[in-house]
């Protein structure tokens, strides 16, 4: 393991109960911070922060749907009472429709479709940015760290426009806040994971995995501790000046 620590950090991470986000989660676990769990599934969520607990480390969790503003804020204030200020924000949690296995395309996708993602991966973001932001601004410091997608920079077949179009809508969020909240000592990053082996990608079928595994130079699909690895990075001191950036953890697929 790295030296990198975040020792007295607090770690906001949505969507933490399954694939990438409970991988970053354990990930800050190992790097001394505590961190608050919060997902839409109540089962989920509360055996992961079980499990870590178990290990001994410092976790609290709390079930909400990021795309409610209230129902965040509600679980914001939960988490907080509990564990103090949020200084580490990491909006994970993100949906990536499909029917039967297959992306929606544009001329038969029902707008609540849309909606649905669109309040997820992009309202999502900005709900959790809008709780936490205040107390970074007030203690001068802050991370923060949306989770994107390659798909938000080239045309992948295996995702709906929805999704391509939120991941893409992060990227600009993402350099927006980092000017906005740069004065403040505040850095955000985006993180764009190419096919990393999580439950989203048994959506698919196996051969839609497969295009992506010969289509990506290291030949592989990318493990969830892979991404979590890169947002412990972008969260550290050891980052402290690099703000405003998008990083592929792809394995070399698309490299745009
Ligand atoms: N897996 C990949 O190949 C891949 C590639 C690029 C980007 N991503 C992005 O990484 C993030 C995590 O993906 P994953 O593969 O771990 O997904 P996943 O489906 O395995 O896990 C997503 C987690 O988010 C939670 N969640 C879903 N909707 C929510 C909501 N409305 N409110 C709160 N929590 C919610 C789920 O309960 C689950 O625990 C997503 O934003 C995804 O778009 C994943």
């Amino acid at each position: 393991m790295s030296q990198l620590t975040h020792k007295g950090r607090v770690v906001l991470v949505s969507g933490a109960g399954n694939g990438i986000g409970a991988a970053i989660t354990e990930r800050f676990c190992q790097a001394g911070a505590t961190v608050a769990l919060l997902d839409i599934n109540e089962a989920q969520v509360k055996s992961k922060a079980e499990e870590l607990r178990a290990k001994g480390y410092s976790v609290a969790w709390a079930t909400a749907n990021v795309a409610d503003f209230d129902q965040c804020e509600q679980a914001y204030n939960a988490l907080v009472a509990e564990v103090g200020p949020i200084d580490t924000l990491i909006n994970n949690a993100g949906i990536s429709p499909k029917t039967d296995g297959l992306p929606m395309p544009i001329w038969k996708m029902d707008p609540k479709e849309w909606t649905g993602v669109v309040d997820v991966n992009l309202n999502g973001a900005f709900n959790l940015a809008r709780l936490a932001s205040p107390s970074m601004v007030e203690n001068k410091f802050g991370r923060i760290i949306n989770m994107s997608s390659v798909a938000a920079k080239a045309y992948l077949p295996l995702v709906a426009a929805h999704y391509s179009a939120t991941k893409a809508a992060l990227i600009g969020f993402t350099r927006h806040l980092a000017g906005e909240l740069g004065q403040y000592g505040i850095t955000v990053n985006a993180l764009a994971p190419g096919r990393i082996e999580t439950p989203m990608l048994k959506m698919v079928a196996p051969e839609v995995n497969q295009e992506a595994v010969d289509n990506t130079a290291l030949g592989r699909l990318g493990a969830p501790e892979e991404v979590a690895h890169m947002a412990c990075y972008l969260t550290s001191d050891e980052s402290a000046f690099i703000t405003g950036q998008v990083v592929d953890v792809a394995g070399g697929w698309l490299m745009t």
